[in-house]
């Protein structure tokens, strides 16, 4: 079973979100082999579990506030998106981290709330331009990787997916070789064998995102140790989503 996931970023009002669900539901073949979560802007999550309810397509979220709850005026809790019929959340994504200023120390925070209010993360991780050209892809995936996770029990992985996600490959339209994206991920299953355990490394899903287009996506999932792929661009139009999910 492959995972796709659709990351609409801040892209769909709420009507959008209504003819774009419509569509999906009604076009997704659901028998084919694959996993499928879209996770919409908050204005249309209550949306999205009204219309998803009943199917296997699968609600998510792009962010959360990293505490319960209290004086955090404009923010969105764990309990709400919860409520809001959210199965999994995105965390770590390198747009927050890079335009809103999110650090390791938030996102490991905002993973164990998203834990603790039944919630599955998606945790991104990746390197810049300039430290992949200065050869500091492995230092900065360690990095991302350790301190997020950091506290987490072993068994609580089971809810926690990690996307390579190389920033130079993001809206960009230049994918990572395959090549670089085994490499990238073979170094994400390191760094769990490493502070969890080699059973924990081999069962973690691990998702590769940053320009995937129908004419890349089936190498891309069929790539070594790679479990599926987190889409923006290209999951924006249901008609060539659909088609990029039927070459999975
Ligand atoms: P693109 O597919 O548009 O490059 O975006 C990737 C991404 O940011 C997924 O989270």
């Amino acid at each position: 079973m492959k995972k796709i996931v659709a990351n609409i970023k801040m892209n769909q009002t709420p009507s959008r979100s209504r003819e774009y669900l419509i569509n999906m539901i009604s076009r997704f073949d659901s028998d084919k082999n694959v996993d499928l979560t879209l996770c919409l802007p908050y204005t249309s999550l209550y949306l999205g579990k009204l219309l998803l309810n009943g199917t296997k397509i699968k609600l998510g979220a792009q962010n959360l506030h990293e505490e319960e709850c209290g004086s955090y005026t404009g923010e969105i809790s764990g309990a709400m998106l919860r409520e809001s019929g959210v199965d999994t959340v995105i965390v770590g994504h390198s747009e927050r981290r890079v335009k809103f200023k999110e650090n390791n120390n938030q996102i490991n925070k905002k993973i164990k709330v998203a834990l603790k209010n039944g919630l599955g993360v998606i945790l991104c991780v990746g390197e810049s331009l300039a430290e992949k050209n200065t050869l500091k892809t492995l230092e900065t995936l360690k990095t991302q990787i350790e301190e997020a996770l950091k506290g987490l029990y072993e068994n609580e992985l089971e809810r926690v997916t990690i996307s390579y996600e190389p920033i130079w490959a993001i809206g960009t339209g230049k994918n990572a070789t395959i090549r670089e994206i085994e490499y990238g991920v073979r170094a994400i299953r390191k760094v769990i064998e490493d502070d969890f355990s080699l059973k924990a490394a081999k069962s973690i899903t691990v998702l590769y995102g940053g320009s995937v287009t129908n004419k890349n996506i089936h190498g891309i999932t069929h790539a070594k140790g790679v479990n599926g792929a987190l889409i923006g661009g290209a999951s924006l139009e249901e008609g060539g989503f659909l088609n990029l999910i039927s070459l999975v």
